[in-house]
C-alpha cells in the first residue's frame, strides 16, 4: 500500500519558527558585512547564534588583552570575564553593555526577526571616549602588572563613544533585517517547492499504484481467457478424434460396405472433421504460447532440412493448385538454436498461404541468405545479452499471388485477423496462422515482417539469429 503521507500543514511551513539564524543567511555574506563594518568603524564584533555558536567573527586580539593574557591571575579573570559577556541575555530585540576590569566595555545586541531571538550581536571590548585615568580595577588586576606597559597598550585601544557604536549596531541590525527578509522569503519558497513536490510524489504514487492494480487484473483475465481457451480446445479435441476415427472406419468398411453416395458423405465428415481438429489445434498452440506454456526443444537444426521437410509436405498442394514451388537453400550452412518442430512449423504455415494466396500458373520461393540482428531484435528476456549485431539467416518465403497491402502488413499478425476481401474469404482457414508464427519466430529471438513482391504478390521475411555448424 502506498504510504498516505499527509501534505505538509501551512503552519509547518510559516517558518522563522525554528529556522536558526544560520540557516536564513548566508555564512560567508554575513562574514563580509561583519568585517565591512570593523573596516569602516574599527570597533571588533562578532555574532553569535541563538545555541552562542560563532557565526562572524571580525576582531584582533588587542595588544592589552594579549599581554595581559600572560599574566597567571588576570588571565583567569578576564576568562571569567568573557563567559559572562557571552551568557549576557539582551532580551528580544534589547541591548545591554558589559563593563570590562581593563575599563573598556562590551556591547551586546539583540538580532531579533518577527518576535523572536536568533542570535547577538557582541561589540568590544572598546574603549569609551570618556575614559582618561587608568582604572582601579585594571591596576588591581595582577601583582605582576607592569603600569607603563599598561598604559601604553590602554591607549592603542580601539575608542568608540557608546552613543556610536548603537548607531553602530543599529545600523548593521536594519542590514541584516534586510538580510533575513529575503533569507525568510528563500526558505519559505524553498519549503513550498518541496511541499509541492512531495505532494505530486504522492499523487504520482497513487497513481502508478492503480495502474499496477489495473494492469495486475489484466493480466490474471488475460491468463483466465489462455486457460479458458486450452480447456475449451482440449476438450472438444477428444470428441473430435472419435468422430475421425469412426469415420474412418466407415470408409474402410468395417461396418459394411458403403454405397457411392454413403462414401462421399462419409469423406466430406472426415475432411471436415480434419479441418476443425486444425483449428482446435491452433487454438491450444496459441494459448500455450500466450501463456508461455509451450513447450520447445533446443537443438542445432538445419534450416535446409526445415525447408526441404516444408517442400515435401505441401508438393502435392501446389501441384494440385498448378502454383510452382521452389527452395533454394543451402544445406549444412544456415544453423538455429531452437525447435525443428516450431520451426517448421513456421514455415509451413507461410508457404500454405503463400500458395493459398496465388493463383494457378505462379510461382512461390523460398530461399535464404545471410543477415543480422540488432541486440535489441528478438525478445527482450535478457535472451539477448549480446551488444552490437549478431549472425542471422534471412529466410524469405516470396509468391506471385494477390499480395498485402501496406496498410495490413502490421495487422495480419493479429489473431483472427483476414484481409477481409471476398478472394480471402473464399480461400478459407481462420486467421491464426500468422499470429502463431509470429509468436514462434519471437520464441526463437527472431524477426518477421512482409515486403511487397514486383509486380504482384508478397515476401514474408524472417530473421533468425544462427549459431556456428555443427564443426565449429
Ligand atoms: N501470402 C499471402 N498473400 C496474401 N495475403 C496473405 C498471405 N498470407 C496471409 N495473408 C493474409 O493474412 C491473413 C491472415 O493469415 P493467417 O495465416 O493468419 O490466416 P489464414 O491463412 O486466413 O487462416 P489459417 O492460417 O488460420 O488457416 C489471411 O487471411 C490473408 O488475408
Ligand atoms: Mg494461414
Amino acid at each position: 500500500m502506498v504510504e498516505s503521507a499527509q501534505p505538509p500543514s501551512l503552519d509547518a511551513l510559516t517558518i522563522g519558527r525554528g529556522a536558526p539564524l544560520e540557516e536564513l543567511v548566508d555564512r560567508a555574506a554575513l562574514g563580509e558585512l561583519v568585517a565591512s563594518f570593523y573596516e569602516l568603524f574599527r570597533v571588533p564584533l562578532r555574532i553569535f547564534n541563538a545555541e552562542g555558536r560563532i557565526l562572524a567573527d571580525a576582531s584582533h586580539p588587542e595588544p592589552l588583552y594579549v599581554y595581559l593574557d600572560s599574566l597567571r591571575r588576570a588571565r583567569r579573570v578576564l576568562a571569567e570575564e568573557i563567559s559572562a559577556v557571552k551568557s549576557v541575555d539582551p532580551g528580544v530585540g534589547g541591548d545591554a553593555i558589559y563593563p570590562s576590569v581593563t575599563g573598556s566595555a562590551y556591547r551586546i545586541v539583540s538580532i531579533a526577526y518577527d518576535g523572536r531571538q536568533l542570535g547577538r550581536m557582541i561589540f568590544g571590548p572598546f574603549l569609551p571616549l570618556a575614559i582618561r585615568e587608568l582604572p582601579e580595577t585594571l591596576l588591581a588586576l595582577d601583582p605582576d602588572l607592569d603600569v607603563g606597559e599598561v598604559r601604553i597598550l590602554l591607549a592603542k585601544m580601539p575608542r568608540a563613544r557608546q552613543e556610536t557604536v548603537g548607531q553602530i549596531a543599529n545600523h548593521l541590525l536594519r542590514t541584516l533585517d534586510l538580510i533575513l527578509f529575503s533569507g525568510h522569503k528563500a526558505l519559505l519558497t524553498s519549503k513550498m517547492h518541496l511541499a509541492s513536490i512531495r505532494e505530486s510524489y504522492r499523487e504520482l504514487e497513487v497513481k502508478s499504484q492503480r495502474l499496477q492494480e489495473a494492469y495486475d487484473r489484466l493480466k490474471e483475465l488475460d491468463r483466465l481467457k489462455s486457460n479458458f481457451l486450452a480447456t475449451v480446445s482440449h476438450e472438444l479435441r477428444t470428441p473430435l478424434t472419435s468422430i475421425i476415427g469412426y469415420g474412418e472406419m466407415l470408409s474402410e468398411g468395417i461396418a459394411g460396405e458403403l454405397t457411392t453416395d454413403q462414401a462421399d458423405f462419409v469423406a466430406t465428415i472426415r475432411e471436415k472433421g480434419e479441418q476443425l481438429l486444425g483449428l482446435i489445434k491452433g487454438l491450444l498452440d496459441l494459448s500455450k504460447l500466450e501463456s508461455g506454456t509451450m513447450r520447445v526443444s533446443r537443438e542445432l537444426v538445419d534450416m535446409a532440412t526445415v525447408i526441404a521437410d516444408v517442400q515435401l509436405t505441401l508438393a502435392p498442394t501446389a501441384r494440385k493448385k498448378g502454383v510452382t514451388f521452389e527452395a533454394t537453400v543451402p544445406a549444412g550452412r544456415y544453423f538455429v538454436w531452437g525447435d525443428g518442430e516450431r520451426l517448421r512449423q513456421v514455415f509451413l504455415n507461410l508457404a500454405e498461404n503463400a500458395i493459398k494466396f496465388t493463383p494457378a500458373a505462379g510461382t512461390v520461393t523460398v530461399s535464404a541468405s545471410d543477415g543480422t540482428l540488432d541486440a535489441g531484435d528478438g525478445d527482450d528476456s535478457g535472451h539477448v545479452l549480446f551488444t552490437g549485431v549478431r549472425p542471422a539467416v534471412e529466410v524469405r518465403v516470396t509468391d506471385t499471388g494477390i499480395g498485402i497491402p501496406e496498410s495490413e502488413r502490421l495487422r495480419v499478425f493479429d489473431t483472427f485477423y483476414q484481409i477481409d476481401s471476398s478472394s480471402t474469404r473464399e480461400q478459407g482457414g481462420t486467421g491464426l496462422g500468422l499470429s502463431i508464427v509470429k509468436k514462434l519466430v519471437e520464441g526463437h529471438a527472431g524477426r518477421i515482417w512482409i515486403e511487397g513482391n514486383d509486380p504482384s504478390g508478397a515476401v514474408f521475411a524472417v530473421l533468425l539469429p544462427t549459431q556456428q555448424g555443427r564443426a565449429g
